[in-house]
């Protein structure tokens, strides 16, 4: 059977010191992840696998340490980070005490809020929807995105209500296995100790 298997790319210098989006390089954690990732993939021997990752420095440094076990290894714009328009490059608290009404609005409904001069989970669903009817076709494909875009695609797969969507939990340093069944998906996680 095929499988879908989602991955965050490994902590990035931003992850470190809890600041949203941005494109910045992965921190020596990270680093060690792409490496852990690499012998997993080695050993998993997965025939045709296709590597989608986004466009940001740390998703394709992420991935490229893979490339040699990949047919193919694209980067997709359509896989970046959710845009968090004025707020990218801030922290939550810095959010939350520069913009307050923003960060309870957001709060208050976390799929439809729109970050201005940004996106939403909304907006992100439908800038999804392509690679997800893309997926849908394909066989082993992995991809190496961000903790917003792969709730999106999780929530897609495991048939999540669009409220409980925002939250979903795609931590750092795990691999989401994804293989379609009969009416849904088994979802398998592997955390990787750094
Ligand atoms: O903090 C990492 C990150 O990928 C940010 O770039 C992004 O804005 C955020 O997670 C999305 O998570 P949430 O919607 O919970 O803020």
């Amino acid at each position: 059977p095929r499988s879908i298997y989602l991955t965050r790319h490994g902590e990035s210098e931003y992850n470190q010191i809890g600041r949203l989006g941005g494109d910045s390089p992965l921190s020596q954690n990270g680093l060690k992840y792409a490496g852990k990732l690499q012998e997993y993939f080695e050993k998993e021997k997965i025939g045709e696998l296709r590597i989608w990752s986004s466009q940001k420095i740390r998703a394709a440094q992420t991935a490229s340490t893979m490339a040699h076990l990949a047919a193919h290894v694209e980067y997709w714009k359509v896989l970046d980070e959710i845009d968090a328009g004025i707020c990218e490059g801030l922290s939550y608290e810095d959010f939350e005490s520069r913009y307050p009404k923003q960060f309870a609005e957001r709060d208050k409904d976390k799929y439809h809020y729109r970050y201005p001069s940004g996106e939403s989970y909304e907006d992100l669903v439908a800038r999804l929807e392509p690679v997800i009817m893309e997926l849908e076709r394909q066989s082993n494909v992995l991809v190496v995105s961000h903790q917003a875009v792969l709730r999106c695609i999780l929530a897609y797969f495991t048939n999540q209500r669009r409220d409980d969507l925002p939250y979903l939990k795609v931590p750092l340093h795990t691999v989401i296995k994804l293989t379609p069944k009969a009416y849904s998906c088994q979802v398998e996680m592997f955390k990787f100790n750094i």
